[in-house]
């Protein structure tokens, strides 16, 4: 028997999972991350507000058991995210000039990628910078207030300056589907942003899924198109509300989409068990609380 992580290295792909890290602690669900898994993201101990929740006051504490144990077990790290306006300290929400908030900005870029130079393979640089709905319109944050549309490129620039060697991504969610105003306007700053040479390698979809917002039948263009400009696609937080027959097949029809693309280089799933869900009364994951594998499982790992 193989596990994920095996199953899609032989893809020539990583099969990775969002951490808490004040789970590793607890040997089942340590010995479940360990044994099927090779790429780890932390679920929340490496957003601002955990880092740098003061000003200038940088808190790796937490944030290295997570890089440790990607180490000890030779996993990949995923950097999830230097820039978003959600999970963000307040006080840096209520900065109030233009000038202290881009040092700001790229002072916490560099800080914490320099942290973690070289351990890192890929980084989401910027999450969820696009409103949902119909407009395209950039989303309303302090960033996008003060700075205005160019800050997603500072921020990028800075990034590739502090670690040149990582895969550098943008990752948004309800970007599956691909006839919507939201996947559209980020497909075209993906796509101006490669024009003009600003530095993006990838682009994360986040693949929260429910029945409100299913597996788009031909997720696979969607990522095709992206990758099409030149980039990186990674699914980055997949979980999939639901269970037994239905669930499973739209894990396989989210794993035959990374598959049918060469430059989908792995999929990430938002966590270990359905229990320490952030959604769940979903039961969105692959294992259940007891940590035995769901259909969901079996159905990617026969697809894989
Ligand atoms: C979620 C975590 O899973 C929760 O534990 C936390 O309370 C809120 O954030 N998009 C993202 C992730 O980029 O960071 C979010 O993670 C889920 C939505």
């Amino acid at each position: 028997q193989t596990t994920l992580g095996d199953a899609a290295a032989a893809q020539g792909r990583y099969f990775g999972v969002a951490v808490a890290a004040g789970r590793l602690g607890e040997p089942d669900y340590t010995a479940t991350l360990n044994r099927e898994f090779n790429s780890v993201t932390a679920e929340n101990s490496w957003k601002w507000e955990s880092l740098q929740p003061s000003p200038g006051y940088f808190d790796f504490s937490t944030a290295d058991r997570i890089a440790e144990h990607a180490r000890q077990q030779g996993m990949e790290l995923r950097g999830h995210t230097l820039v978003w306006h959600s999970q963000l300290p307040g006080w840096v929400e209520n900065i109030g000039s233009a000038d202290e908030l881009r040092a700001v900005m790229n002072n916490h870029i560099t800080t914490v990628m320099e942290h973690y130079k070289g351990q890192v393979r890929s980084w989401d640089v910027v999450n969820e910078a696009f409103a949902d709905g119909g407009s395209g319109a950039r989303r309303d944050s302090v960033f996008q207030r003060l700075l205005g549309d160019g800050w997603i490129e500072e921020a990028f620039r800075t990034a590739r300056a502090a670690d040149p060697d990582a895969t550098l991504c943008y990752n948004d969610y309800n970007t599956d589907a691909w006839n919507t105003a939201k996947t559209q306007a980020v497909y075209n700053m993906v796509a101006d942003f490669v024009s003009r040479g600003v530095p993006i390698d990838c682009v994360g979809f986040q693949a929260h899924f429910n029945s409100g917002n299913p597996v788009p039948e031909n997720y696979h263009v969607t990522l095709q198109n992206f990758a099409d400009l030149g980039v990186e696609v990674q699914i980055t937080e997949l979980d999939i509300a639901g269970w037994g027959d239905s669930q499973a097949q739209q894990y396989a029809g989210v794993t035959l989409a990374c598959l049918a693309v060469p430059q989908c280089s792995g999929i990430t799933v938002w966590g270990v068990t359905d229990k320490y869900s952030w959604r769940a009364e979903d039961t969105p994951l692959l294992f259940d609380g007891d940590y035995n594998p769901k259909q969901a499982y079996h159905a990617v790992l026969e697809t894989l």
